[in-house]
């Protein structure tokens, strides 16, 4: 890292590596939907709607949701969280819908304890949505937002062998420089 950033930011990242046998006590879920909850959002809206898949038939049902490439690692998750909303719970503002920003922060925000609790978070776009709110009963008009993976670190090498690389390896991001403009772009 070039400068130095808070250690929880620094330590965040989205491992694959979960430990099946090890489950998430509900305390430890409920503090994960805590610090979402306390998110900002536009106009105090607060669009977020968890759904919380801890039981082994639920898991194999949202399982079943998940585009293959996620099944191979995020089928040994413990527990997994759908972030939900409505979209005419929030606003828009010059067009930009907001409650996709805003449960993008609860996003983070839970993101992050899970950081601090020593648990793999991981968020996944890679779903089918309408397998999944059929799978958890989502209804009308809340969408599925994000599915985050939640569970304990597991051992690497029971993952598969392109995978065990990913995980290793260092992040990497687009360099300041290129992202950023200084009195005007
Ligand atoms: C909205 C969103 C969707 C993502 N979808 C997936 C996914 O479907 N499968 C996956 O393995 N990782 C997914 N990720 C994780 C990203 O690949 C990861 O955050 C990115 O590579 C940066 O790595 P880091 O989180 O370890 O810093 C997603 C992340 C976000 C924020």
């Amino acid at each position: 890292m070039t400068l130095e950033i808070h250690p929880l930011l620094a330590q965040r990242r989205s491992p694959r590596a979960i430990d099946p046998n090890r489950p998430v006590p509900r305390e430890v879920t409920q503090r994960l939907l805590e610090a979402a909850r306390w998110a900002p959002s536009s106009g105090n809206s607060q669009p977020w709607r968890f759904v919380v898949v801890d039981a082994p038939d639920a898991l194999a049902r949202a399982r079943e949701a998940l585009h293959p490439g996620n099944q191979r690692w995020a089928n040994r998750a413990p527990l997994l969280l759908l972030i939900c909303a409505n979209p005419q719970d929030d606003g828009d503002i010059n067009g930009q819908p907001l409650y996709l920003f805003d449960c993008g922060l609860a996003a983070e925000n839970l993101l992050l304890q899970g950081t601090a609790e020593g648990l793999v978070v991981h968020p996944m776009a890679g779903w089918d949505e309408n397998i999944m709110r059929t799978a958890m009963g989502v209804p009308d008009p809340y969408r599925v937002v994000v599915v985050i993976a939640v569970g304990y670190p597991g051992r690497l090498e029971d993952l598969p062998e392109d995978l065990q690389k990913r995980e290793t390896a260092p992040r990497a991001r687009k360099p300041l420089s290129e992202l950023t403009h200084y009195n005007g772009w």
